[in-house]
């Protein structure tokens, strides 16, 4: 009997583990977390580079995008995907402040297909 109770608890702290394994947030969401989603956009240059001018990314990129204290962003899109760009802009990175407050995800989305484009 008391064998019979042992295992049962056994099978139920199995089935526990397992149900956990499954529900707690595994690596890849986490990681998700890490790397904002894109929303999707179409694509307008107009709305980008007014963005770019009145957020003061060339203030720092400089007024071509040339780079200043910020590096060179003329050819960005063959180094980095407007993924890559979106998350960078959202979240910041090194000297580069982080816009997802003042800019809506759709527009820094925008700003980031038109610079992949930039090739
Ligand atoms: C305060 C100065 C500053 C402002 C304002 C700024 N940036 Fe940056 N940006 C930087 C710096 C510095 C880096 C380099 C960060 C690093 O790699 O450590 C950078 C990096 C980047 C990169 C990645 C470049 C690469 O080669 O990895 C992109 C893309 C970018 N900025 C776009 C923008 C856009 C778009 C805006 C406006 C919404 C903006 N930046 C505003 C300073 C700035």
């Amino acid at each position: 009997m008391q064998k019979w109770i042992m295992s049962g608890v056994l099978t139920i702290a199995v089935v526990m583990a397992i149900v956990l394994m499954f529900t707690l947030p595994g690596k890849e969401q986490v990681a998700e977390e890490e790397k904002p989603t894109m929303p999707e956009v179409t694509m307008d240059a107009a709305a980008a580079e007014a963005v770019v001018k009145d957020q003061g990314c060339i203030s720092c990129h400089g007024d071509q995008l040339q780079g200043a204290v910020g590096p060179n962003l003329q050819k960005i899109g063959s180094q980095l995907s407007a993924e890559e760009i979106y998350t960078i802009i959202t979240k910041g990175k090194g000297g580069m402040p982080s816009f997802k407050d003042k800019l809506k995800a759709e527009e820094i989305a925008n700003v980031a297909q038109w610079l992949a484009e930039k090739k």
